[in-house]
């Protein structure tokens, strides 16, 4: 019953980024610059289907969108005169990563073709119905199956609007989706369920894009398309209806977006670039909200007024990867700041149960992109419980954003390194700024610890810079031990998080086995598999749990385990326990995590860039994981 309600609400399930245009433009080079910045979606294969003298013609080339871009260049002259097209990067669902996957798909016949975001969940049914009609199937893609389907429509209705419109009332499922047929020259047609997709709007030409970073270098005027809209775009006309074929009048907006530089301002990595950002990002972020220690924090964008928060008997707080991790420290901060008690839980899990969240829960979801598909549901599931949701995310026009009764947004600036750094700083710097209004406005914090956390706030931004002028000793340390095939990271308190962030880091970038563990657990199993060829990077942060990791590393290091500390203390007698030592700058003990991350960052950073892994693009991955 409980799967039910679910599926009622809606399955989100999207990866890959779609692209079109249709104009007086050439469009190649739209095509892939808009791939390019999407390319955060997805990086198995990539491909275009475009316009050539009234002939659609295809290119798609396996793994990174540079194969795309090698194989288009030496056809570019041929294209020029090309001016309308559909555009796709691929992150693989169903079906190998191969060029014959790649997208665009074509029926039978070549001449119709399409891009889709999503999965068609009754796709197997459809395909054997369709061979039955003597369809060709090349690929093993759900996607192909809607390209035979709207062809199979367009035969009977011959107009290609009508022909999506009949289709897509026969698939179950989440799409967005941009098809050209050759029969109907200069023509696109879009339409979207559950998966997002936007229409640009220029002078005698249109854009379509599953993101605004792929569309906003042309224009600044868009509509965001809503579930089962189909839209009809010529280089002259936008016609929008919905699924009975009633003409709607489009909802225009302006995007808040300055063009999207996608430079690395001379690092070798946007990871390294964003890693440092974080000072400036703290900065930003306290900006106008903190004013002086004693004057009350203004934030605004929180709608939760005296009566409200006196009311919530408890916070729920759902994320995934590392949005989590953060969510974990907001757990820990809001319920020692306010009493509040609160629980954590990964978005995949919390959706597949029955909870219990209501109108005395308040909701946070936290997440970098807003587009995460379980985190989505999450929250979709709480606010039809009665909920107050409130967003975290550096995407404040994402689906999630657009759920939100309160809206943070974290304002990181675009994220290219697939692997989040600067996010999660921001997300962290949000989470305190949440916890201290909320206990200020309860009164629950003394005034004196108060005053002293948003002094120490403020002091964050030098503290973090300081590091990063020290990471030569961290590259030297990754260096040493980059060729270890696990790693331990321990912590306690505030910082288990911060452990469990940095091994995810070092996982996922350099794909070495690194587990995080609360400190006191490492005897109650993990410490059996403690020996010389296993680092184990405590830490130790000055305060309540010092000693208890102290004792813990002792018990490591007794058991042969190469011993690493990351520490705020210049007690001597780490000198002998540990073989090597990252200090960081003193901050209290609540603030550590903002700061603790940063050399965790880098040794993650140092090592894959040692060990020559791409550091940016790691295989397997995608910045937004919008399937479930
Ligand atoms: C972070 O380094 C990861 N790539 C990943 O865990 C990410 O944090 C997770 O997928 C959640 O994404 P979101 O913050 O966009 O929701």
């Amino acid at each position: 019953m409980f799967l039910k309600a679910r599926i009622l609400i809606g399955e989100i399930y999207i990866m890959c980024g779609i692209v079109g245009y249709v104009g007086k433009k050439s469009v190649v080079d739209i095509l892939l610059n808009g791939l390019t910045k999407l390319e955060y979606r997805g990086y198995d294969s990539a491909g275009i289907a475009v316009s050539v003298d009234n002939k659609i013609e295809m290119y798609k080339e396996e793994g990174k969108l540079q194969n795309l871009k090698n194989l288009v260049e030496p056809k570019k002259d041929y294209l020029k005169s090309s001016t309308m097209g559909i555009g796709h990067i691929r992150w693989a669902t169903h079906g190998a990563p191969n060029t014959i996957n790649a997208h665009p798909h074509s029926c039978t016949c070549g001449k119709l073709v399409i891009v889709h975001n999503g999965i068609i969940e009754n796709f197997k049914e459809l395909r054997e119905e369709l061979k039955n009609d003597g369809c060709v199937f090349r690929s093993e893609t759900d996607t192909e199956t809607l390209a035979h389907l709207i062809a199979r429509e367009y035969g009977k209705v011959n107009n290609l609007t009508d022909a999506v419109r009949l289709a897509t009332k026969q698939i179950n499922g989440a799409y967005a989706i941009c098809v050209m047929h050759q029969d109907v020259p200069n023509t696109i047609v879009a339409t979207k369920r559950n998966a997002p997709l936007l229409v640009g709007i220029g002078q005698n030409e249109y854009y379509v894009a599953s993101d605004v970073p792929a569309i906003i270098d042309y224009t600044k005027t868009a509509v965001y398309l809503d579930d089962n809209q189909i839209v009809t775009l010529t280089p002259d006309s936008m016609k929008l209806i919905n699924s009975f074929s009633v003409e709607l009048q489009p909802h225009i907006e302006t995007l808040p977006w300055e063009s999207v530089s996608l430079s690395k301002m001379g690092f070798k990595h946007f990871m390294l670039k964003e890693i440092h950002e974080q000072p400036s990002i703290i900065r930003n972020l306290l900006s106008g909200k903190i004013i002086a220690d004693n004057q009350p924090i203004k934030l605004d964008e929180v709608k939760l007024d005296l009566d409200t928060i006196k009311k919530l008997d408890r916070i729920q707080i759902v994320a995934c990867g590392t949005s989590l991790h953060a969510a974990m420290i907001g757990k820990y901060i809001l319920e020692d700041f306010c009493g509040i008690s609160v629980d954590v839980e990964p978005s995949s899990e919390f959706i597949y149960r029955k909870t219990t969240t209501n109108d005395k829960t308040l909701v946070i979801g936290v997440s970098q992109s807003g587009e995460t598909a379980d985190t989505i549901t999450a929250v979709k599931q709480s606010k039809k419980q009665g909920s107050h949701i409130l967003i975290i995310t550096n995407r404040p026009d994402s689906t999630m954003a657009r759920e939100a009764n309160s809206l943070i947004p974290v304002n990181a600036g675009i994220e290219v390194s697939v692997a989040a750094t600067k996010s999660y700083m921001a997300q962290l710097i949000s989470f305190y700024l949440l916890a201290l209004h909320i206990a200020e406005i309860k009164g629950s914090i003394e005034s004196a610890k108060l005053m002293a956390l948003k002094h120490g706030l403020i002091t964050l931004p030098e503290k973090a810079e300081e590091i990063l002028d020290h990471k030569k000793l961290i590259q030297e340390i990754a260096k040493k031990y980059a060729n270890f095939k696990n790693f331990v990271f321990v912590a306690r308190g505030l910082n288990y998080a911060t452990a469990l962030e940095g091994a995810l880091k070092l996982k996922e970038i350099s794909y070495i086995n690194a587990t995080g563990y609360p400190a006191g657990e490492l005897k109650h199993g993990p410490i059996a598999m403690l020996d010389e060829s296993m680092p184990v990077l405590s830490i130790m942060m000055k305060g309540m749990v010092y000693d208890k990791i102290l004792s813990n590393s002792e018990e490591a290091k007794a058991r042969d385990a190469r011993m690493i500390a990351l520490t705020n203390s210049d007690d001597e007698k780490l000198n002998d326990l540990f073989e090597d030592i990252i200090r960081i700058p003193d901050v209290d003990e609540y603030l550590s995590p903002i700061i603790a991350i940063i050399p965790l960052q880098l040794l993650a950073y140092y090592i894959a860039e040692f060990l020559g892994k791409d550091v940016d693009q790691p295989r397997n991955l995608a910045k937004s994981v919008t399937v479930e």
